[in-house]
Protein backbone atom coordinates (compact mmCIF):
# COMPACT_ATOMS: atom_id res chain seq x y z
CA UNK A 1 0.00 0.00 0.00
CA UNK A 2 1.19 3.55 -1.00
CA UNK A 3 0.85 7.32 -0.12
CA UNK A 4 -1.10 7.84 -2.87
CA UNK A 5 -3.76 4.62 -2.20
CA UNK A 6 -4.74 7.27 0.72
CA UNK A 7 -5.50 10.37 -1.11
CA UNK A 8 -8.69 12.21 0.41
CA UNK A 9 -8.02 10.58 3.57
CA UNK A 10 -10.00 7.64 2.78
CA UNK A 11 -8.92 4.93 5.12
CA UNK A 12 -7.08 1.84 3.11
CA UNK A 13 -4.66 0.08 5.35
CA UNK A 14 -4.68 -1.05 8.82
CA UNK A 15 -2.57 1.45 11.23
CA UNK A 16 -0.94 -1.37 13.61
CA UNK A 17 0.13 0.34 17.68
CA UNK A 18 3.50 -0.93 16.64
CA UNK A 19 5.94 -2.48 13.77
CA UNK A 20 9.08 -4.17 13.03
CA UNK A 21 11.71 -2.70 10.65
CA UNK A 22 13.74 -5.25 9.67
CA UNK A 23 15.44 -5.08 6.04
CA UNK A 24 18.28 -6.67 4.02
CA UNK A 25 20.79 -5.60 6.74
CA UNK A 26 19.33 -7.88 9.55
CA UNK A 27 18.79 -10.58 7.01
CA UNK A 28 22.24 -10.80 6.14
CA UNK A 29 23.84 -10.49 9.30
CA UNK A 30 21.69 -13.53 10.23
CA UNK A 31 22.32 -15.54 7.48
CA UNK A 32 25.99 -14.97 8.19
CA UNK A 33 25.53 -16.54 11.53
CA UNK A 34 23.84 -18.89 10.43
CA UNK A 35 26.05 -20.40 7.92
CA UNK A 36 29.57 -20.10 10.25
CA UNK A 37 27.46 -22.28 12.59
CA UNK A 38 28.39 -20.55 15.57
CA UNK A 39 25.21 -20.02 17.09
CA UNK A 40 25.81 -19.36 20.87
CA UNK A 41 26.84 -15.81 21.92
CA UNK A 42 30.21 -14.95 21.68
CA UNK A 43 32.08 -12.65 19.58
CA UNK A 44 29.43 -10.95 17.77
CA UNK A 45 27.23 -10.89 21.36
CA UNK A 46 30.90 -9.40 23.00
CA UNK A 47 30.76 -6.76 20.26
CA UNK A 48 26.77 -6.30 20.73
CA UNK A 49 27.50 -5.00 24.47
CA UNK A 50 30.73 -2.92 23.22
CA UNK A 51 28.19 -1.18 21.17
CA UNK A 52 25.62 -1.05 23.01
CA UNK A 53 27.77 0.36 25.99
CA UNK A 54 29.01 2.47 23.61
CA UNK A 55 25.98 4.24 22.64
CA UNK A 56 24.51 4.69 25.99
CA UNK A 57 27.75 5.94 28.00
CA UNK A 58 27.93 2.91 30.37
CA UNK A 59 31.63 1.24 30.70
CA UNK A 60 29.51 -2.10 31.02
CA UNK A 61 26.27 -4.03 28.86
CA UNK A 62 25.48 -7.52 29.76
CA UNK A 63 23.49 -9.22 26.92
CA UNK A 64 20.35 -11.18 28.22
CA UNK A 65 17.49 -13.36 26.90
CA UNK A 66 14.77 -10.48 27.83
CA UNK A 67 13.81 -7.55 29.57
CA UNK A 68 12.46 -9.77 32.18
CA UNK A 69 15.64 -11.27 32.58
CA UNK A 70 17.64 -8.12 33.10
CA UNK A 71 15.17 -7.09 35.90
CA UNK A 72 15.81 -10.30 37.33
CA UNK A 73 19.03 -10.68 37.41
CA UNK A 74 19.92 -6.94 38.46
CA UNK A 75 17.39 -7.30 41.60
CA UNK A 76 19.21 -11.11 42.21
CA UNK A 77 22.07 -8.76 42.38
CA UNK A 78 21.19 -6.16 44.22
CA UNK A 79 19.08 -7.48 47.04
CA UNK A 80 18.51 -10.41 49.14
CA UNK A 81 15.38 -12.22 50.27
CA UNK A 82 13.17 -10.11 52.89
CA UNK A 83 14.48 -6.70 51.32
CA UNK A 84 11.88 -4.30 50.45
CA UNK A 85 12.32 -2.13 46.44
CA UNK A 86 10.14 0.73 45.98
CA UNK A 87 8.36 0.41 42.57
CA UNK A 88 5.99 2.91 40.33
CA UNK A 89 1.88 1.17 40.78
CA UNK A 90 1.59 2.34 37.13
CA UNK A 91 4.12 0.02 34.74
CA UNK A 92 4.40 -3.52 32.99
CA UNK A 93 4.10 -5.99 35.52
CA UNK A 94 7.74 -7.29 35.07
CA UNK A 95 8.85 -4.39 37.09
CA UNK A 96 7.46 -5.46 40.25
CA UNK A 97 7.08 -8.95 39.65
CA UNK A 98 11.00 -9.32 39.29
CA UNK A 99 10.93 -8.19 42.62
CA UNK A 100 8.90 -10.77 44.62
CA UNK A 101 10.43 -13.40 42.12
CA UNK A 102 13.36 -13.34 44.36
CA UNK A 103 11.77 -13.29 47.34
CA UNK A 104 12.32 -9.11 47.99
CA UNK A 105 9.19 -7.28 48.68
CA UNK A 106 8.04 -4.93 45.98
CA UNK A 107 6.58 -1.83 47.35
CA UNK A 108 4.05 0.66 45.91
CA UNK A 109 4.64 4.14 45.21
CA UNK A 110 2.00 6.47 43.05
CA UNK A 111 3.45 8.43 39.70
CA UNK A 112 3.72 11.76 38.40
CA UNK A 113 0.77 13.56 37.17
CA UNK A 114 2.07 14.41 34.05
CA UNK A 115 5.12 12.28 33.15
CA UNK A 116 3.08 9.53 34.16
CA UNK A 117 6.96 8.01 35.97
CA UNK A 118 7.80 7.12 39.95
CA UNK A 119 7.10 10.53 41.81
CA UNK A 120 10.26 10.60 44.07
CA UNK A 121 8.18 12.35 47.21
CA UNK A 122 5.87 9.01 47.01
CA UNK A 123 8.69 7.52 47.35
CA UNK A 124 10.24 9.42 49.89
CA UNK A 125 6.96 8.57 51.84
CA UNK A 126 7.58 4.75 51.64
CA UNK A 127 10.94 4.68 52.71
CA UNK A 128 11.53 2.09 55.51
CA UNK A 129 14.34 0.79 57.46
CA UNK A 130 14.07 -2.70 54.69
CA UNK A 131 14.10 -0.36 51.48
CA UNK A 132 17.08 -1.29 49.21
CA UNK A 133 16.32 -0.04 45.76
CA UNK A 134 13.97 1.96 44.01
CA UNK A 135 13.23 1.16 40.60
CA UNK A 136 12.47 4.04 38.27
CA UNK A 137 10.60 3.12 35.10
CA UNK A 138 10.86 5.19 31.86
CA UNK A 139 7.33 4.57 31.13
CA UNK A 140 6.72 4.90 27.18
CA UNK A 141 10.00 6.34 26.15
CA UNK A 142 9.73 9.50 28.73
CA UNK A 143 12.65 9.68 31.05
CA UNK A 144 11.62 9.66 34.52
CA UNK A 145 13.02 12.16 37.12
CA UNK A 146 16.55 10.62 37.19
CA UNK A 147 17.86 14.21 39.30
CA UNK A 148 15.48 13.93 42.43
CA UNK A 149 15.09 10.13 42.48
CA UNK A 150 18.98 9.68 42.32
CA UNK A 151 19.24 12.72 45.63
CA UNK A 152 16.68 10.37 47.02
CA UNK A 153 18.43 7.09 46.55
CA UNK A 154 21.86 8.91 47.76
CA UNK A 155 20.35 10.45 50.88
CA UNK A 156 18.47 7.00 52.31
CA UNK A 157 21.82 4.82 50.63
CA UNK A 158 19.39 2.95 48.30
CA UNK A 159 20.40 1.28 44.91
CA UNK A 160 18.75 1.79 41.27
CA UNK A 161 17.93 -0.18 38.76
CA UNK A 162 16.33 1.64 35.98
CA UNK A 163 13.56 0.08 33.59
CA UNK A 164 14.15 1.46 30.24
CA UNK A 165 12.80 -1.16 28.56
CA UNK A 166 10.60 1.43 26.52
CA UNK A 167 13.17 3.97 26.79
CA UNK A 168 16.13 3.13 23.94
CA UNK A 169 17.82 6.49 22.90
CA UNK A 170 15.71 8.65 25.49
CA UNK A 171 17.94 11.26 27.53
CA UNK A 172 17.62 12.88 30.40
CA UNK A 173 19.41 16.73 30.29
CA UNK A 174 21.54 14.94 27.20
CA UNK A 175 22.66 12.08 28.84
CA UNK A 176 21.05 9.00 27.79
CA UNK A 177 18.80 7.13 30.25
CA UNK A 178 21.58 4.07 30.39
CA UNK A 179 24.15 6.09 31.44
CA UNK A 180 23.16 6.35 35.11
CA UNK A 181 23.63 4.62 37.88
CA UNK A 182 23.59 1.97 39.52
CA UNK A 183 21.92 -0.05 36.12
CA UNK A 184 19.61 0.33 33.79
CA UNK A 185 17.35 -2.59 31.99
CA UNK A 186 16.12 -3.11 28.52
CA UNK A 187 13.91 -5.20 26.59
CA UNK A 188 14.68 -6.06 22.57
CA UNK A 189 10.91 -7.52 22.59
CA UNK A 190 9.10 -6.76 19.22
CA UNK A 191 7.31 -3.84 20.07
CA UNK A 192 10.47 -1.94 21.52
CA UNK A 193 12.43 0.67 19.94
CA UNK A 194 14.78 -1.82 18.74
CA UNK A 195 14.49 -5.37 18.80
CA UNK A 196 16.42 -9.02 18.27
CA UNK A 197 13.07 -10.96 18.71
CA UNK A 198 13.45 -11.53 22.38
CA UNK A 199 16.03 -10.02 24.37
CA UNK A 200 17.07 -8.08 26.62
CA UNK A 201 20.09 -5.76 27.88
CA UNK A 202 21.94 -4.56 31.33
CA UNK A 203 24.05 -1.29 31.34
CA UNK A 204 26.20 -0.66 33.92
CA UNK A 205 29.86 1.49 34.95
CA UNK A 206 30.17 -0.80 38.10
CA UNK A 207 32.74 -3.34 37.46
CA UNK A 208 31.91 -5.66 40.36
CA UNK A 209 28.04 -5.24 39.51
CA UNK A 210 28.55 -6.17 35.76
CA UNK A 211 31.05 -8.91 36.97
CA UNK A 212 27.98 -10.60 39.32
CA UNK A 213 25.95 -9.96 36.64
CA UNK A 214 27.66 -11.86 34.14
CA UNK A 215 28.19 -14.74 36.64
CA UNK A 216 24.27 -15.01 37.52
CA UNK A 217 23.64 -14.85 33.36
CA UNK A 218 25.75 -18.26 33.15
CA UNK A 219 25.23 -20.77 35.86
CA UNK A 220 27.60 -18.92 38.14
CA UNK A 221 30.79 -20.32 35.88
CA UNK A 222 33.89 -18.90 36.51
CA UNK A 223 35.99 -21.03 34.90
CA UNK A 224 34.55 -24.12 32.51
CA UNK A 225 32.53 -26.13 34.98
CA UNK A 226 33.57 -24.11 38.39
CA UNK A 227 30.50 -22.79 39.77
CA UNK A 228 30.97 -19.79 42.48
CA UNK A 229 26.90 -19.03 42.64
CA UNK A 230 23.76 -20.28 42.00
CA UNK A 231 23.00 -19.09 38.61
CA UNK A 232 20.85 -19.55 35.50
CA UNK A 233 21.15 -19.55 31.98
CA UNK A 234 19.29 -16.09 30.73
CA UNK A 235 22.43 -16.10 27.54
CA UNK A 236 21.45 -14.62 24.73
CA UNK A 237 22.63 -15.93 21.17
CA UNK A 238 24.99 -14.71 18.06
CA UNK A 239 21.72 -15.07 15.82
CA UNK A 240 20.19 -12.24 18.12
CA UNK A 241 22.96 -9.91 18.55
CA UNK A 242 23.57 -10.01 14.96
CA UNK A 243 19.94 -8.32 14.50
CA UNK A 244 20.89 -6.23 17.77
CA UNK A 245 23.73 -4.53 15.85
CA UNK A 246 21.95 -3.50 13.04
CA UNK A 247 19.48 -2.33 15.11
CA UNK A 248 21.33 -0.39 17.46
CA UNK A 249 23.16 1.22 14.27
CA UNK A 250 19.71 2.20 12.99
CA UNK A 251 17.93 3.47 16.81
CA UNK A 252 19.46 7.22 16.14
CA UNK A 253 17.43 7.34 13.12
CA UNK A 254 14.21 5.65 14.15
CA UNK A 255 13.78 7.81 17.66
CA UNK A 256 14.12 10.88 15.54
CA UNK A 257 11.36 9.61 13.69
CA UNK A 258 9.30 8.73 16.75
CA UNK A 259 10.17 11.89 17.99
CA UNK A 260 8.72 13.54 14.88
CA UNK A 261 5.55 11.73 14.48
CA UNK A 262 5.06 12.64 18.29
CA UNK A 263 5.44 16.57 16.67
CA UNK A 264 2.61 15.71 14.45
CA UNK A 265 0.58 14.45 16.67
CA UNK A 266 0.74 16.67 19.39
CA UNK A 267 0.60 19.31 16.75
CA UNK A 268 -2.99 17.73 15.66
CA UNK A 269 -4.51 16.98 18.28
CA UNK A 270 -3.56 20.33 20.50
CA UNK A 271 -6.43 21.91 22.44
CA UNK A 272 -8.89 19.23 22.00
CA UNK A 273 -11.55 19.27 25.19
CA UNK A 274 -10.72 16.61 27.35
CA UNK A 275 -7.42 15.34 25.70
CA UNK A 276 -4.32 15.41 27.13
CA UNK A 277 -1.13 14.89 25.37
CA UNK A 278 1.84 13.75 26.57
CA UNK A 279 4.02 16.53 28.29
CA UNK A 280 7.62 16.25 28.47
CA UNK A 281 9.12 17.45 30.96
CA UNK A 282 12.50 20.24 31.45
CA UNK A 283 15.63 18.63 30.53
CA UNK A 284 13.71 15.45 29.39
CA UNK A 285 14.36 14.24 25.84
CA UNK A 286 11.67 11.31 25.70
CA UNK A 287 11.91 8.20 22.78
CA UNK A 288 8.32 7.94 22.78
CA UNK A 289 8.08 4.18 22.27
CA UNK A 290 4.51 4.97 22.90
CA UNK A 291 2.32 8.56 22.42
CA UNK A 292 -0.31 8.07 24.89
CA UNK A 293 -3.22 10.08 26.06
CA UNK A 294 -5.31 10.47 28.25
CA UNK A 295 -9.00 11.25 28.25
CA UNK A 296 -11.16 13.24 30.47
CA UNK A 297 -15.05 11.71 29.76
CA UNK A 298 -16.52 14.32 30.41
CA UNK A 299 -15.29 17.14 28.66
CA UNK A 300 -14.23 15.12 26.10
CA UNK A 301 -18.21 13.72 25.53
CA UNK A 302 -16.37 10.32 24.98
CA UNK A 303 -14.76 7.68 27.37
CA UNK A 304 -10.98 6.57 26.51
CA UNK A 305 -12.90 2.68 25.59
CA UNK A 306 -15.42 4.56 23.37
CA UNK A 307 -12.54 6.24 21.59
CA UNK A 308 -10.64 3.53 21.41
CA UNK A 309 -13.09 1.54 19.95
CA UNK A 310 -14.10 3.70 17.27
CA UNK A 311 -10.44 4.07 16.01
CA UNK A 312 -10.10 0.58 15.89
CA UNK A 313 -13.33 0.60 13.42
CA UNK A 314 -11.26 2.57 11.40
CA UNK A 315 -8.58 0.40 11.77
CA UNK A 316 -6.27 2.52 13.74
CA UNK A 317 -4.88 0.33 16.14
CA UNK A 318 -5.25 1.86 19.85
CA UNK A 319 -4.02 0.37 22.76
CA UNK A 320 -4.09 0.77 26.85
CA UNK A 321 -0.96 0.57 28.60
CA UNK A 322 -2.35 -0.93 31.06
CA UNK A 323 -5.62 -1.15 32.20
CA UNK A 324 -4.80 -2.33 35.91
CA UNK A 325 -2.44 -0.53 38.41
CA UNK A 326 -0.29 -2.79 40.04
CA UNK A 327 -2.25 -2.67 43.19
CA UNK A 328 -5.37 -4.48 41.47
CA UNK A 329 -3.81 -7.17 39.96
CA UNK A 330 -4.32 -10.56 41.26
CA UNK A 331 -0.50 -11.50 42.26
CA UNK A 332 -0.54 -8.17 44.26
CA UNK A 333 -3.46 -8.60 46.08
CA UNK A 334 -2.88 -6.98 49.68
CA UNK A 335 0.03 -4.09 48.32
CA UNK A 336 -2.48 -1.43 48.59
CA UNK A 337 -5.60 0.45 48.21
CA UNK A 338 -7.06 2.78 45.12
CA UNK A 339 -6.74 5.90 47.16
CA UNK A 340 -2.75 5.03 48.27
CA UNK A 341 -2.13 5.40 44.35
CA UNK A 342 -4.71 8.19 42.87
CA UNK A 343 -3.06 8.90 39.84
CA UNK A 344 -2.48 5.81 38.86
CA UNK A 345 -5.67 4.46 39.55
CA UNK A 346 -7.23 7.63 37.56
CA UNK A 347 -4.47 6.75 34.94
CA UNK A 348 -5.72 3.01 34.34
CA UNK A 349 -8.95 4.07 33.62
CA UNK A 350 -7.96 6.91 31.44
CA UNK A 351 -4.83 6.45 28.46
CA UNK A 352 -4.86 5.48 25.40
CA UNK A 353 -1.63 4.75 23.05
CA UNK A 354 -1.79 6.16 19.54
CA UNK A 355 0.40 4.45 16.69
CA UNK A 356 3.47 6.77 16.56
CA UNK A 357 6.31 4.24 15.32
CA UNK A 358 9.08 5.24 12.55
CA UNK A 359 7.03 3.36 9.98
CA UNK A 360 4.23 5.25 9.88
CA UNK A 361 3.70 7.82 6.73
CA UNK A 362 2.61 11.48 6.39
CA UNK A 363 -1.07 9.75 5.80
CA UNK A 364 -1.45 7.46 8.48
CA UNK A 365 -0.28 10.61 10.83
CA UNK A 366 -3.07 12.59 9.25
CA UNK A 367 -5.61 9.87 9.34
CA UNK A 368 -5.20 9.37 13.28
CA UNK A 369 -5.54 13.26 13.79
CA UNK A 370 -8.36 13.41 11.63
CA UNK A 371 -10.15 10.31 12.81
CA UNK A 372 -9.76 11.47 16.20
CA UNK A 373 -11.15 14.79 15.85
CA UNK A 374 -14.29 13.52 14.13
CA UNK A 375 -14.65 11.13 16.62
CA UNK A 376 -15.05 13.89 19.28
CA UNK A 377 -16.71 15.84 16.69
CA UNK A 378 -14.50 19.08 16.37
CA UNK A 379 -13.83 19.85 13.10
CA UNK A 380 -10.11 21.20 11.14
CA UNK A 381 -7.22 19.54 11.29
C1 LIG B 1 8.38 -1.45 31.46
C2 LIG B 1 8.76 -2.85 31.07
N1 LIG B 1 9.53 -3.58 31.88
C3 LIG B 1 9.92 -4.82 31.57
C4 LIG B 1 9.54 -5.43 30.38
C5 LIG B 1 9.93 -6.85 30.14
O1 LIG B 1 10.64 -7.04 28.96
P1 LIG B 1 10.54 -8.43 28.17
O2 LIG B 1 9.19 -8.49 27.53
O3 LIG B 1 11.65 -8.34 27.15
O4 LIG B 1 10.78 -9.54 29.14
C6 LIG B 1 8.75 -4.69 29.48
C7 LIG B 1 8.41 -5.22 28.16
O5 LIG B 1 7.58 -5.96 27.86
C8 LIG B 1 8.33 -3.39 29.84
O6 LIG B 1 7.55 -2.68 29.02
Amino acid sequence: MNDSDRKGEVKIRKVPIAQVSLDRREIDAVRRVLESGRLRAGEITEDFEARFAAAVGARYAIAVSSGTAALYLACRAMLQPGDEAIVPDFTFVATAAMVAAIQAKPIFADVDAETFTLDPEEVERRITKRTRALIPVHLYGQPADIASLTRVARRYGLRVIWDAAQAHGAQFHWRDVGSFPDATCYSFYPSKNMTTGEGGMITTSDASLAGELRLLRSHGEVSRYRHIRVGYNFRTTDIASAIGRVQLAKLPAAVRARQRNAAILTRGLAGLPGIELPQIAPGARPSFNLFTIRIETKQAGISRDELAEALRGRDIEAAVHYPLPLHRQPIFRGYGRDRDFPVSTRLAKTVLSLPVHPGLKQTDLRFIVQSVREILKVGGN
